[in-house]
């Protein structure tokens, strides 16, 4: 029996180079690393897994070119309100992860909706990170440690219970496509123990067929969390 891990987290990369590749413009990259996202979006609904959260746009993406930063936003929105009734009819709830106050206030709108629609459902908890970043995540924490409690010293509990992903349990598989084997400053709290899986696939290649593979790796894997081998 397969033991599907209760948390994925996704570093979806490579879109740029996937379009390069095929001489696309790098958002024809994008386009496809949607579809993408939605079969696997659908296969972790499929297989039991609880929680997805997937990197969509860390606070570093602001330096791309404008025109891909305003095109990856639209695209963010367009796809969210076309998904959103699928989604929710799946039972899954949407969340998203980041910066909230330089995101546009039509994709606002969108997000704080879809959250708003699902948070009562319990089948699949989908996070998006946007506008997000691991030290980002543990600086906004840490600032409203300070201001909340400045006399209470500061414990790895409390510090995870401010980060923004209180409630979501720790990722047990991250997986980064594309080759790159860096976390890129995703949740760097977060993966302290998790497992990490690196693949060269470009992102808009990655099917469930690679999510299947990716699962019976991490199942060949022996969690220790710092404990001496119980093979040895
Ligand atoms: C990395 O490829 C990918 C991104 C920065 C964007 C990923 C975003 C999506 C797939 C859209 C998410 C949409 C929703 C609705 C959540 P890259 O551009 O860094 O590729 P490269 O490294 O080859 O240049």
């Amino acid at each position: 029996m397969k033991q599907i891990p209760q948390h994925i987290a996704i570093i979806m990369d490579g879109n740029g180079r996937w379009a390069k590749k095929r001489f696309l413009p790098r958002v024809a990259g994008h386009v496809k690393g949607v579809n993408a996202l939605k079969k696997i979006v659908t296969h972790c609904n499929d297989l039991g897994v609880k929680y997805l959260t997937v990197f969509a746009f860390g606070r570093e993406n602001w330096n791309r070119p404008q025109d891909e930063v305003s095109f990856l936003m639209r695209l963010i929105l367009k796809r969210l309100n076309k998904e959103l009734d699928e989604l929710h009819s799946k039972n899954a709830q949407i969340k998203f992860i980041g910066d909230r106050s330089r995101i546009n206030s039509e994709l606002l709108a969108s997000v704080l909706a879809a959250e708003d629609k699902t948070r009562q459902n319990t089948g699949l908890n989908f996070s998006i990170c946007l506008d997000y970043s691991g030290q980002y995540d543990i600086v906004q924490a840490v600032n409203r440690i300070i201001a909340e409690n400045p006399e209470t010293p500061v414990t790895e509990e409390i510090l995870s219970q401010y980060l923004l992903t209180d409630g979501i349990p720790n990722p047990e598989l991250v997986i980064r496509t594309s080759g790159e084997s860096r976390i890129s400053n995703f949740m760097l709290w977060q993966l302290a123990y998790s497992e990490l899986y690196f693949t060269n696939i470009y992102w808009p290649d990655f099917s469930p067929a690679e999510l299947e593979g990716a699962i019976e790796w991490y199942n060949n894997r022996e969690r220790r969390f710092g404990k001496i081998s119980e093979q040895i």
